[in-house]
């Protein structure tokens, strides 16, 4: 059994975790911005990884003191590497560094993605590779085949916004603040879907691919035109990413090696709507579903940690001189589509 230390700081959340190889988490921390950037609509990056570098130390040692150890008691340090806002990558990374020099232990550089993409295996030990991955978060929004630890294989990406994206973006239009995801979710369920007319971009498209731009500017015109309530334009946009989502993922479910296992990770799979449908999806085509629990959608280092320890029983640890990356496709193959996302 070995114990790694997970640190985040891609985004908007500074985060460190205690996890065992065995699946336990022995503590897990976590500070949110969302008072920083909340007057400016978004998240502001020199402001993050000002935050970053003022909360991780203090959020280390508090996670140790829960689990009751010292640094020495850990067998690895995981830090997140990128993709992300390049300021706050390097903070935890750094940190991350400095803390395996000191106590001389490997480090162990994990992809952000990964950690989303293997989280479902620390919340259900009965997952195994391969399974089909839908990734939504605020800057992703991918399908991949998970073949094992390190072995993505994508099979769809955005072309334009991610799905969280147009979830803050839909948040902003109606003045609902940021984060918009759980806010729009909110005020969908007072809404009615039907009476606003929104697209369904590249909905039975022969590419496989997502795009979310379109829906955003009709959100847009909706809400300028004035004709609709508020309530009823995020009712109407939820169920279309609902239905855009869907139909891709049948897509790729039709014409891709069957797999036993339909699995969801990042922030976005934290909204009930989009949990349901895929639920009922993968009993369709007689799958299982794995869904995290709501705390291990949306960023965390429990799953940077929980990825460390899969790397770590891989073998793959890092020099200490590992650069971090703004952008790092989980893919490596994966072709190349119109202007994909930068966030992580
Ligand atoms: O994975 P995550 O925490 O950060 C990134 O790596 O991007 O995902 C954050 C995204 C944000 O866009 C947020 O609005 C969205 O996840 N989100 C939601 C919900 N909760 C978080 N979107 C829709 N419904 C939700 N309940
Ligand atoms: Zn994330």
């Amino acid at each position: 059994m070995s114990i790694i230390l997970g640190i985040e700081s891609s985004c908007d959340e500074t985060a460190a975790a205690l996890v065992t190889s065995d699946r336990e988490i022995l503590a897990h921390k976590l500070a949110g911005q969302e008072e920083e950037h909340a007057p400016y609509g978004g998240v502001v990056p020199e402001i993050a990884a000002r935050a970053h570098a003022e909360i991780l130390t203090p959020l280390i040692e508090a996670a140790l003191d829960e689990a009751n150890m010292a640094l020495d008691d850990v067998d690895a340090i995981a830090a997140t590497a990128g993709p992300g806002l390049i300021g706050g990558v390097m903070v935890g990374l750094v940190t991350g560094k400095a803390l395996a020099m000191a106590a001389d232990k490997p480090l162990i550089a994990v992809n952000h993605l990964e950690g989303h993409a293997l989280s479902p295996r620390l919340s259900n030990p009965e997952l195994k590779f391969p399974y089909l991955l839908l990734l939504v978060s605020g800057g992703h929004c991918q399908i991949l085949r998970v073949e094992g630890v390190n072995e993505y294989r994508r099979l769809a990406t955005t072309i334009d916004d991610a799905a969280g994206e147009a979830f803050d973006k839909t948040a902003k239009i109606l003045g609902l603040g940021y984060p918009g995801g759980p806010k729009v979710e909110k005020l969908a369920a007072e809404g009615d879907a039907e009476a606003v007319p929104l697209p369904r971009p590249l909905l039975g498209s022969k590419e496989p691919h997502f795009s979310f731009a379109g829906l955003k500017s009709a959100v847009v015109r909706a809400y300028d035109g004035g004709k609709y309530e508020n309530a009823d334009i995020a009712a109407a946009f939820q169920q279309a990413a609902v239905d855009c989502l869907k139909d891709r993922l049948e897509k790729s479910i039709r014409e891709h090696e069957p797999v036993d296992h339909l699995v969801v990770a990042g922030g976005v799979a934290a909204n009930s709507p989009i949990r349901a449908m895929l639920e009922t999806l993968a009993a369709e085509h007689e799958m299982q579903f794995t869904a995290p629990p709501l705390w291990l959608c949306t960023d965390n280092a429990a799953m940077i940690a929980w990825a460390g320890a899969e790397r770590f029983a891989a073998g793959l640890t890092d020099p200490l001189d590992i650069a971090a990356r703004p952008r790092w496709p989980l893919d490596p193959n994966a072709e190349k589509v119109r202007g994909a996302g930068v966030k992580a």
